[in-house]
Formats: structure tokens, sequence, C-alpha cells
């Protein structure tokens, strides 16, 4: 008989549990959502045929610094997988720190890095469980291109936690996430329902009020699907995801 427990931390830990299946860590401490065994297998062939494998950011980031919405300072690419965004971030002035669960996918960001001649401080590990120095902010700006909606529902909570502790006041938030309905990607099924399969299908789908009622403490400058861009653009675009602009007040 286990009564372990105690804190809100634990009960975090817990609900984890029951999407771990594949999530422990080297640690044996569990990752959250999908686990890292899962996404150093992603990322171990490089050559895979992956949309978001291109050294390509994506093109709403483009469009926010093109359009003054955002400026260069100190970024935090969340989930970095192999470091696309956080490549484009530091070729436009700005100091970033990238993390990602995978330390598969970060040594291939690292290479990037080294191959473009730019800076970036990797981190490897959960996100939301790093000792607070090692995402100390603030950030001017959090990027998360696809890392929010592979999270389990109670995670949110951690997400919300950590940009409260590390987004700058006036810092962004852009976000990229899964669109539910026409022409989206991502599990429709409701919170409680992914509790009751134990299974977050490959990631959530989230309408446009959906996110505005998670992140209803930031302001929103800016929520579109984002744009399809071709082959031969130098920007990453694929209709199924929104991209969202919210700044801290
Ligand atoms: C769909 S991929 C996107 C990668 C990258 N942002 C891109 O767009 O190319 C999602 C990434 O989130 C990372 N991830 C998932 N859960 C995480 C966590 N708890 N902490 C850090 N990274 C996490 C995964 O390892 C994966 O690389």
């Amino acid at each position: 008989m286990d009564r372990t427990v105690r804190t809100v931390e634990d009960v975090l830990a817990l609900l984890d549990g029951l999407f771990a299946s594949e999530s422990e860590g080297a640690d044996g401490r569990l990752a959250t959502g999908d686990g890292k065994d899962f996404w150093d297998r992603f990322y171990t062939d490089r050559t895979r045929p992956v949309p978001f494998f291109v050294a390509k950011p994506d093109e709403n980031l483009a469009a926010y610094l093109d359009q003054g919405l955002i400026a260069p300072g100190r970024a935090l690419d969340l989930g970095c997988g192999a470091g696309r965004n956080a490549l484009y971030l530091a070729a436009r002035g700005f100091e970033v720190d990238a993390v990602d669960l995978s330390p598969v996918a970060v040594a291939w960001a690292e290479d990037r890095a080294r191959e473009a001649g730019v800076g970036i401080r990797f981190r490897w590990g959960d996100a939301f469980a790093l000792p607070a120095a090692e995402l100390t902010g603030p950030y001017d700006l959090v990027v998360d291109s696809g890392c929010f909606h592979h999270l389990p529902p109670h995670r949110r909570v951690s997400y919300l936690a950590l940009l409260d502790r590390v987004l700058a006041r006036g810092g962004h938030l852009a976000l990229t996430s899964f669109a539910a309905g026409e022409g989206g990607m991502g599990s429709q099924r409701s919170d409680a329902d992914l509790y009751r399969e134990r299974d977050l299908e490959g990631g959530l789908a989230y309408t446009p009020d959906s996110l505005r009622s998670i992140f209803s403490d930031l302001i929103e400058v800016e929520l579109r699907r984002m744009r399809a861009m071709p082959p031969e653009s130098a920007l990453f675009g694929v209709t199924f995801l929104w991209t969202a602009l919210f700044r801290a007040g």
C-alpha cells in the first residue's frame, strides 16, 4: 500500500503516471506528456520526412519580428526540438536559451547552432521539473512551437507557473498548437475523457476559446491559423496549427 500524495506536485506526478507507459526518464523520474524515450526515438533518424525537421522558423515568428510586434531581447525556446526557431531568433539578435526533453533533439540543435555559428544556451530535461536556476528568466519572449499540445491537461498548471516565473513584464508568449475543428489536428476528446482513456492520442487539439481561457492572465495580441508556406519558402507554415501571440501585462 502506498500513500504518496502530500503536495500539489505529488498530485501532478500521480496524474503523469496515468500516461506514463513510455515516459520514464534516465534518472527514473517521470517526464510530463509524451516521454523522453518516445522523443529520443523520434529524433534519432534526422533524415525522416517530418515537416518540422526542416531548419526553417515558423512563419508567424518571422512575421511578429517583421511587424515590430516583438523585438530582440532574451528568449526561451520551450520544447525546442532540433532548434529551428531558436536558431532563427539567435540570428535575429536574441540571446536564446533553449530546452527540450530529448537529449537527442538537443544534440541535433547544438550541431545546427555550431554550423550556423550562433551561440545558444541549450538545456535538456523536463522544462517543468528543471531547477529554477537552470531557467532563470526573465525572458522577453517565450516561444513554444508544438510542446504545449503534447502536455497532459494537469501540466497546464505547471506550464502557467513556469510562465509566471520566467516571463518578463511586457514579455510575449509565442505559441503554436494543434487546432481543433476543420483542417485541424490532434485529439478532440475532453480533458476528462483523456484521463478515462489514459491516452493523449498524439497531442491535444485546442479551440481559440480554450487557448484564450487557459492564457487569460495574458493579453491576446494575435491568434490565427498558421499560414501555409510552399517548400521553396525560407519559412515553415502548415495550416493545422493555431499561432498565438500573448503579452504579459
Ligand atoms: C512537436 S515537437 C516540436 C519541436 C520544435 N519546437 C519544433 O517546432 O521544431 C515537441 C517538442 O516538445 C518537447 N517536449 C515535450 N514535453 C516536454 C517537456 N516536458 N519539457 C521540455 N520539452 C518537452 C519534445 O521533446 C519535442 O521536441
